[in-house]
C-alpha cells in the first residue's frame, strides 16, 4: 500500500491532520494501536482553546462541540476558603469550550471514516524504518499478517509513550524534562456540577479541580502522592477529600454522583527536540507533556498538526520544503510558551514537598501571595487569561 501522509496514532494529533490534510486534498493512513471503542472513550482533556475550537469549526467539526460543549467566559480561583473569579473574557474577549477529548476524537473518527479515510485499528508492532533513506516505510502487524505502508512522509503522532521517536538515529534527539513529586487523581462522576465554572483549588491538603463535561456530569481531579494505589482510594475517601479541599465560604463543595471512571496521571515537563529529522516529523504528545494544570496539552498537540498541515500544503501542492523544515522552529516556539504557563499554573497551585530542613510552609505562603496578585492585579489576571485562554 502507498500513502502520502503516513500518520502513527489516532488521538487528537493524528486526527485531526488526517482532516486537514483530507481538506488540502492530500491523502493519509492513520495507524492506531488500540481498538475503535478504546480510543473513543478514553478520558483526558476537556478544554478547548478559544483557537482550537475556531480551528475545528473551521474544518467543519464544529456542529456537536457547539450543541453540546460549554462555552465559559472565566475560572475560579480558590485559597484560604475563598473564591476568586478570572472574569477571562471580559480580559480578552475570547473564551474556551468545556467538550471531553473523547467527544474530540468520536466526532473527528466519524468524519473521516465518513469521508472515506482510512484508519487502522489494532495495528500491532508499528515500526517506521527507511527514514534515512527518505524512503520512509510504516509496517505492523494485522490478524498475524506483516502489513506495509510506503509514504512520502511519516508523522508520529503515537503520544507519550509511541515508538516513532525511536526511528530517528541515536544522538540526535535532545530531552528536556522535569517531573513533579505528586499525581493527579481523576474521576469521572454523574453528579451535576454545582458550580458553573472551573474551580482551581489550593488547600492546605493539595491542589484540587472542579471541572465538568455537561449539566450532569462533574469531572473532578486531586493532588496525590504519585505512588498512589487506587485500591488506598474508595469513593468515599474520594468524595471527602474533594469536599475539605473544594468546599469554602463562598461556594459549595461538589455535589456527590456514581463515579464512572477514576485513573492517576503523573505531573511531568517534558519536550524532545528536533520535532523533525528527514522526512519524519513528531506532533503532540509523542514530543512534548506539560502538567494539566494549564490544560494545555491537547491544545499544543493540535497547533503543532496545524503547522503541519500548511507546511504539507505548501510541499505537495508547491513544492515548496521551507514551512516543513521550520517546523520545528514554529512549533517550539508556542510549545515553550505552554510550558512555562503549565510549569507557573502547576508550581503556584500544588502544595509542594520540601523535604528535610525546609523552613516551615514558607513555600505555601509565596504562592498564597502569587494567588493574591493574581486575583488582585488586573495586569497578572490578564497575563494569566491570555496565556488560559490561548
Ligand atoms: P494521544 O492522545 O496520547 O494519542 C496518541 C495515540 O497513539 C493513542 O491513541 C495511542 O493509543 C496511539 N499509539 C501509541 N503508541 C502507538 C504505537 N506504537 N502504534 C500505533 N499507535 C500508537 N490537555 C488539554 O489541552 N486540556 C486539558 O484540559 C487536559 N487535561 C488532561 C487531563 C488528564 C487527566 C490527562 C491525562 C491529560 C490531559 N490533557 C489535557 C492532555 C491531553 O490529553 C494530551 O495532551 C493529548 O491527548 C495529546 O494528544 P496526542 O494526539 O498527541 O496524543
Ligand atoms: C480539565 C483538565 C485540566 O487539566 C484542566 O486544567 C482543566 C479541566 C478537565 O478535564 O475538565
Amino acid at each position: 500500500m502507498r500513502t502520502q501522509v503516513g500518520i502513527v496514532g489516532a488521538g487528537p494529533a493524528g486526527l485531526v491532520l488526517s482532516h486537514l490534510l483530507h481538506l488540502h486534498g492530500i491523502e493519509s493512513v492513520v495507524l492506531e494501536a488500540r481498538d475503535r471503542a478504546y480510543v473513543e472513550s478514553r478520558v483526558r482533556a476537556g478544554v478547548l482553546e478559544h483557537a482550537t475550537a475556531d480551528l475545528l469549526r473551521q474544518a467543519g467539526l464544529g456542529e456537536r462541540m457547539d450543541a453540546e460543549g460549554l462555552p465559559h467566559e472565566g475560572i475560579s480561583l480558590q485559597f484560604e476558603g475563598e473564591r476568586h473569579r478570572i472574569p477571562m473574557t471580559a480580559l480578552t474577549g475570547r473564551r474556551i469550550t468545556v467538550y471531553g477529548q473523547q467527544e474530540v476524537v468520536r466526532d473527528l473518527i466519524a468524519r473521516r471514516l465518513a469521508d472515506g479515510g482510512r484508519i487502522v485499528f489494532e495495528a500491532a508492532e508499528v515500526r517506521v524504518d527507511g527514514v534515512e533513506a527518505d524512503d520512509p516505510v510504516v509496517t505492523w502487524t494485522a490478524a498475524g499478517r506483516r502489513e506495509e505502508l510506503r509514504c512520502d512522509v511519516v508523522v508520529g503522532c503515537d503520544g507519550f509513550h509511541g515508538t516513532t521517536r525511536s526511528a530517528v538515529p541515536a544522538g540526535l534527539l535532545r530531552t528536556h524534562q522535569r517531573t513533579y513529586p505528586f499525581a493527579w487523581l481523576g474521576i469521572l462522576a454523574e453528579a451535576e456540577p454545582a458550580v458553573d465554572e472551573l474551580v482551581y483549588s489550593l488547600h492546605e491538603r493539595g491542589f484540587a479541580l472542579y471541572s465538568m463535561r455537561s449539566p450532569a456530569v462533574s469531572r473532578l481531579y486531586l493532588q496525590v502522592r504519585p505512588d498512589t494505589d487506587l485500591a488506598d482510594w474508595p469513593h468515599e475517601r474520594i468524595w471527602a477529600e474533594l469536599e475539605t479541599r473544594l468546599g469554602g465560604s463562598d461556594g459549595p463543595g461538589p455535589n456527590r454522583g456514581r463515579i464512572v471512571d477514576v485513573g492517576v496521571t503523573p505531573m511531568r515537563s517534558v519536550v524532545t527536540e528536533p520535532l523533525q529529522h528527514r522526512s519524519l516529523f513528531l506532533a503532540g504528545d509523542a514530543v512534548h507533556i506539560v502538567p494539566p494544570t494549564g490544560a494545555k496539552g491537547m491544545n499544543l498537540a493540535v497547533h503543532d498538526v496545524r503547522v503541519l498541515a500548511e507546511g504539507l500544503e505548501a510541499h505537495f501542492h508547491r513544492g515548496d520544503r521551507s514551512h516543513l523544515e521550520r517546523y520545528t522552529q514554529t512549533a517550539l516556539r508556542r510549545v515553550w510558551r505552554a510550558q512555562h504557563f503549565s510549569w507557573w499554573m502547576t508550581s503556584m497551585l500544588h502544595r509542594m514537598d520540601e523535604g528535610e530542613g525546609s523552613a516551615g510552609d514558607y513555600g505555601h505562603r509565596v504562592q498564597i501571595a502569587q494567588l493574591r496578585n493574581v486575583v488582585e492585579s488586573e495586569a497578572y489576571a490578564r497575563a494569566l487569561s491570555e496565556n488560559y485562554v490561548g
